[in-house]
């Protein structure tokens, strides 16, 4: 696995590169041209895998398999697209100026146009849409029956998508951490789906946001800014009045931004006040997007966005939702390769189970040459960090 930024002239994949669509863009076996490189970089791309002499051999682990990823991607986008193009229907409208109205004079909501043209609709206030509720517990399905059975549960999201899959891939990613977390909080199994069919859907708002508004480049006013920020309440009165969805999954897209301390939005809600569910979603909701490429800035190496929620905790997050995090989620995989800070390199041999951040790494590289491979655990080897994810970087 290379970072795309240190892809050189002849570097042969090793694994296909897919769109959002599931199309496959560019195929193992390719020998990658300056032209190639130029578009992976453009496109988003953060880690291709490619042939290499150390790591050729070494498969990454992976909890949910790139099959079922893919199949999952697909169909989010799939069904996204349906509701992005219902953006400008009489109940959408009718929700989004009861929430402006809502907003400019400080009463409730007052859904009543939304409601009678949802009743016109016959199908909840996505027109044509009755089925969002029952695919995405189908969706979510599918991931929980492939992390089902672990003990640990090893988070792969190295991204290997374009970005401009980021709303699909953002929505997979955080349906997988919120089943882990849920797991591992104790859950149910229909908690579990309701809090993961919620965790898919919690963005479901910006899919109705004016999409210049939404990818503006550079600053926003205050109003843009504003008009964002309603992707909570709009996504929230669309999923509780869609069939086959739990009250409890649509606060996940009504919460999902409210901060521990109370500085978040939409309703500046703290501590204990935030649902469990909207707690819960905060912390992978932000480790994923910190840890994908976007158009303002480079994507975070697993251990910063760690760094990130550690720093927050008590802050924007629950605390104990971050120890939970720390405890239970295997940022990773046996296989991943790694630079440490003294300059070797190598792949993460194992998980330390009492300590994910610190695995245990096989070296097969110093100063530039290989060596004879030995292991060191990082547990016990404070002096040590992981410098560098993917292989070693000398900028
Ligand atoms: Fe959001």
């Amino acid at each position: 696995m290379k970072p795309v930024h240190k892809l050189e002239t002849d570097d042969v994949l090793a694994k296909h590169v897919f769109d959002a669509d599931g199309r496959v863009l560019l195929r193992a076996g390719v020998k990658l041209t300056p032209g190639y490189i130029r578009s992976l970089k453009s496109m988003g791309f953060v880690y291709v895998y490619v042939q290499d002499d150390e790591t050729y051999d070494i498969v990454i682990e992976e909890t949910v398999r790139a099959e079922v990823q893919q199949e999952v991607v697909m169909k989010v986008k799939h069904t996204f697209d349906r509701i992005a193009a219902s953006r400008h229907s009489a109940s959408v409208a009718a929700v989004r100026h009861s929430i402006i109205r809502a907003d400019s004079s400080l009463e409730g909501a007052d859904l009543d146009d939304a409601d009678f043209a949802a009743r016109d609709a016959g199908d909840g206030l996505l027109p044509g849409l009755a089925d969002v509720g029952e695919q995405f517990a189908d969706l979510f399905k599918l991931l929980l029956d492939e992390l089902m059975g672990d003990q640990t549960f090893i988070v792969n999201l190295t991204a290997i998508y374009s970005s401009d899959a980021y709303l699909y891939t953002h929505s997979m990613n955080v349906g997988i951490l919120a089943a882990a977390l849920g797991m591992a909080r104790g859950f149910d199994e229909r908690r579990i789906r309701k809090f993961g069919v919620g965790a898919m859907l919690h963005d479901i708002g910006k899919l109705l946001i004016d999409p210049d508004i939404l990818n503006k480049p550079g600053r926003l006013s205050a109003e843009e800014r504003l008009e964002i920020e309603r992707h909570c309440e709009l996504g929230y009165q669309i999923l509780r009045r869609q069939p086959d969805i739990s009250i409890l999954s649509a606060h996940c897209a009504l919460q999902h931004h409210e901060k521990f301390d109370g500085t978040g939005y939409p309703r500046k809600l703290k501590g204990e006040e935030i649902h469990e569910f909207g707690r819960l979603l905060a912390v992978p909701d932000v480790y994923d997007a910190l840890v994908t490429n976007r158009v303002y800035r480079r994507a975070f190496l697993p251990h910063e966005a760690v760094a990130y929620l550690v720093k927050e905790a008590g802050s924007h997050f629950d605390p104990a939702v971050v120890d939970l995090f720390l405890k239970h989620v295997n940022i990773y995989p046996n296989g991943t390769p790694v630079a440490l800070s003294d300059g070797t390199s190598g792949v993460v041999a194992r998980a330390n189970p009492d300590n994910l951040q610190r695995p245990v790494v096989l070296v097969l590289a110093a100063a530039g040459g290989k060596v004879q491979p030995y292991e060191v655990n990082l547990a016990q080897a404070s002096d040590l960090e992981i410098a560098w994810v993917g292989l070693s970087d000398d900028e």
